[in-house]
């Protein structure tokens, strides 16, 4: 699918964007393994998710969805999950590859978790290495998919992630409900930790320390869940950003998910001079939540790296087109995990801008942009990357002339709606 962007004139409104995306695969992994009815409301119906309701389906679990974004799961216990007559089709998403490989090495049967060619290419050896050391067999393809896990008796752990990974973390949080003894996962940094808080609500016992967590496993099923989740800053971040870019922009963005795990783009942006005023602050299933507010600003450049980076890892691509329009010269260090994602992130990201007029250049771990640049309308590529589909059609909203995004039907994977939702507020965008 092609998607042309027009040159945004206005940009005004109040949206709300689709539920937590990271949140929805938690919802449906963890009511699976729980002993009773999970019922969800606004969980996100994307087809990274659909790949783990369709996984979780093939394990054996009942699963209803009374309206798109509303989910009944029926869950069969901790060890209730049956084997799959196939492979394991995790589609594109990583997330259901890696936090389904920390219950499947629990099981005592045999299974493949396998992929479409994107995932194919991501690292797994580093989810595969913590789960065999706990007792399981995981079998790799030279580090990538197809996974083969022969799950059995764990035992606990003590293990220092080498990266800060919330997918890796939650596979041993998750092995760890299976494991004997208890089980230590120290972390880099603070990955986000959406896994921690539910898995604590549904009576799992857990010590969390700074970037320490401990679970002791306990005789008690886990018990099931009922949450509405919130609206994903992740997606929010994209109507966010146009509104702080587009000329005269003002709206509202509500019931957004604001765990300080996952909102570093917010602290980057205040510093770079963003007008956008918190609202509304509450709790939502355990998560805090606000509306927030954003009026278009004069944005100055920005250093990030350290621990920041954790805390946006998926904000890079549109953070970049940010910096294209940021007085000054703008800074990415310490994101070699960018190289990992759906694509390159930092290749993708700097050719793409670059034929947009940005003055973008790569380094290993991020990338430094000379901004403020005049963007001009192009004809862009996704690289099968949702994230950069979005943020490239951000970028035509402020460039002159047309711009083509190519390969825009990946925006699915994470926000079914995104091209109506921005229609709404007044951009124009079309589908071909
Ligand atoms: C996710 C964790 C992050 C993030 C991904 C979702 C999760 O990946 O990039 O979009 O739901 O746990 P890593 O754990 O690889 O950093």
């Amino acid at each position: 699918m092609k998607l042309h962007v027009r040159p945004c004139q206005i940009l005004r409104g109040s949206a709300r964007v689709p539920g937590d995306k990271s949140i929805s695969h938690r919802a449906l992994l963890l009511g699976a393994i729980a002993e009773g009815e999970s019922i969800v409301h606004n969980w996100l119906p994307a087809a990274d998710c659909q790949a783990t309701l369709k996984a979780m389906r093939a394990l054996g679990v009942t699963a209803e969805q009374p309206s798109l974004t509303e989910l009944v799961v029926h869950g069969r216990g901790l060890r209730g999950l049956q084997p799959p007559n196939a492979p394991i089709d995790c589609q594109g998403s990583g997330t259901t590859m890696r936090l389904l490989a920390g219950i499947l090495a629990g099981q005592q049967f045999v299974s493949t978790l396998d992929g479409h060619a994107g995932l194919r290419r991501r690292p797994m050896e580093r989810v595969a290495i913590p789960l065999r050391e706990m007792g399981a067999a995981v079998e790799t393809d030279g580090g990538r998919p197809p996974l083969t896990i022969t799950g059995g008796d764990l035992r606990g752990i003590d293990y220092l992630l080498p990266v800060a990974s919330a997918q890796v973390k939650s596979a041993i949080l998750l092995a760890a409900l299976y494991a004997q003894g208890h089980t230590i996962v120290r972390q880099p940094g603070p990955a986000r930790d959406h896994s921690e808080r539910m898995l604590r609500a549904q009576g799992a016992d857990l010590a969390i320390q700074d970037n320490v967590v401990t679970v002791t496993p306990h005789p008690q099923p886990l018990a099931p869940c009922s949450l509405t989740i919130p609206a994903d800053f992740s997606s929010a971040a994209f109507p966010l950003m146009a509104a702080l870019l587009v000329p005269d922009a003002n709206l509202v963005l509500e019931g957004i998910g604001v765990n300080p795990t996952r909102t570093g783009l917010l602290d980057v942006l205040s510093g770079m001079g963003a007008e956008i005023v918190w609202l509304n602050q509450a709790e939502q299933a355990g998560e805090p939540v606000a509306d927030l507010m954003v009026r278009s600003s004069r944005l100055q450049a920005a250093e990030v790296g350290g621990e920041t980076v954790v805390r946006m890892i998926d904000e890079f691509p549109i953070l970049a087109v940010a910096a294209t329009q940021a007085e000054g010269q703008t800074q990415v260090r310490d994101a070699h995990e960018l190289r990992v994602k759906e694509s390159d992130r930092i290749a993708a990201v700097a050719t793409e801008l670059r034929a947009m007029g940005a003055s973008i250049a790569e380094r290993d771990d991020g990338f430094v942009v000379h901004g403020p640049t005049r963007l001009h309308g192009a004809h862009v590529h996704s690289h099968g990357d949702h994230r950069l589909a979005m943020g490239l059609a951000v970028a035509g909203l402020i460039a002159a002339g047309e711009t083509v995004v190519e390969g825009a039907e990946v925006i699915a994977d994470s926000f079914p709606g995104f091209v109506n939702l921005m229609l709404t507020l007044g951009a124009e965008l079309k589908e071909e």
